[in-house]
């Protein structure tokens, strides 16, 4: 039924029976990776890596070349949406995403235009083709964009934050203006998975880094229901396949039950929330990606086994569970370490599913 040979990513996120948990990596491809940073130095800087299909192909595949890995996913950014609304992205080592034109007032928000993905973010869909060719057929590519939310709080922030401010100050004196800003990211990023999809992609991911700078109520009617409308204008299915779909929410552990009734296939979890807690408090409704923090890396051999075990069995017997860091592979990683994971998932996996 499936093009490809290691379906076992689609089918844990679909919650069907597989005979090892698969595993990926947030950030699977970056900085710690020597063959990246060659990339990266001939690109001159990551945007131009992102935008030059045939590189992003390139650093798209190299994690699943070294590693025995269960999926690639697309090599890109969440904030090319804002870039493609004329936002001026930067984005610089130490220093990090730079917007040279944010947006606060009511002009720029309401000046804002949905960009069209095939004129706009055509470098994206050919590095999705390019990788798809590469790939053939050995493991799923993941498609991906930002929450709204997310998106918009470096739209509204120029950058990485640390307390929101602005975004914030927005949220509650000029609630309708937000409302907007976060509904034209959603239409964009409707549009924008939709041409991932028709591009090749085999499960499309929602990233919410920033749920948990939201309080629940707040994190409902700003977050989570733009995240709904995205999942509502996405084809689920194409190629005579359904087309997984994932939400990460970073620190959204408090709210997972409303999360989990969301649109989606599977809830990425955080390394704060117990994952035999999350599947409980979730019911089955949908699987479950994750939790292991990054950090657990920088361990010896051993205890990355014994943290593999700790958290395959508080996810405990049965499918739905995707292996994955509860947050992106940390730059000073060794990628020795990582095989090592990769490997300890595949060879202790095996009980859980018999
Ligand atoms: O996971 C992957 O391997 C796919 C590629 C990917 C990147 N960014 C590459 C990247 C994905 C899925 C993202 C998503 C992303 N980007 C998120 C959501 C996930 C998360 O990490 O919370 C966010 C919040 C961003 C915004 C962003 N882009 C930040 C905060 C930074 C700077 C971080 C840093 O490490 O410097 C970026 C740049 C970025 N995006 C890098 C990579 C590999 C580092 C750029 C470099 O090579 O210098």
């Amino acid at each position: 039924m499936s093009h490809l040979k290691n379906d076992s990513l689609l089918r844990a996120l679909l919650r069907e029976p597989v005979d090892v948990t698969p595993i990926w990596l947030m950030r699977q491809a970056g900085r710690y990776l020597p063959e990246y940073r060659d990339v990266r130095r001939r690109a001159g800087d990551f945007l131009t890596l992102c935008r030059t299909p045939a590189l992003a192909c390139e650093v798209t595949l190299q994690p699943v070349r070294r590693f025995p890995l269960d999926a690639a996913i697309l090599f890109s950014d969440i904030l090319v949406i804002p870039d493609a609304m004329g936002l001026g992205l930067s984005i610089e080592e130490q220093v990090g995403p730079r917007f040279a034109d944010p947006v606060g007032s009511e002009k720029e928000i309401r000046g804002l235009r949905i960009p069209d993905p095939e004129r706009d973010l055509g470098y994206v869909l050919e590095a999705i083709r390019l990788a798809q060719r590469e790939l053939s057929g050995e493991v799923p590519l993941i498609g991906f964009c930002g929450s709204p939310w997310t998106v918009a709080t470096y739209m509204v922030e120029g950058g990485s934050s640390r307390d929101f401010q602005k975004i914030k100050r927005l949220l509650f004196e000029r609630p309708e203006l937000l409302h907007h800003l976060l509904g034209v990211v959603a239409a964009a990023s409707g549009a924008y998975l939709n041409a991932q999809v028709n591009a090749g992609v085999d499960a499309v991911m929602i990233f919410d880094s920033w749920a948990g700078a939201l309080s629940r109520n707040a994190y409902l009617q700003f977050s989570l229901e733009y995240i709904r409308r995205i999942l509502e204008t996405v084809t689920r299915a194409a190629h005579g396949r359904r087309i997984p779909a994932i939400v990460f929410s970073r620190g959204g552990g408090a709210w997972i039950e409303e999360t989990a009734r969301c649109g989606c296939d599977a809830i990425g979890v955080d390394w704060t929330q117990d994952l035999g807690d999350a599947r409980r408090r979730t019911g089955g409704m949908v699987a479950l990606q994750g939790n292991l923090d990054p950090a657990v890396l920088f361990a010896p051999e051993s205890s990355i086994r014994e943290e593999t075990t700790i958290l395959l069995e508080s996810y405990g017997k049965g499918c739905g569970h995707v292996f994955n860091l509860g947050h992106g592979v940390l730059p000073d990683t060794d990628p020795e370490r990582v095989a090592t994971l990769v490997a300890a998932v595949h060879e202790l996996s095996r009980p859980y599913h018999l």
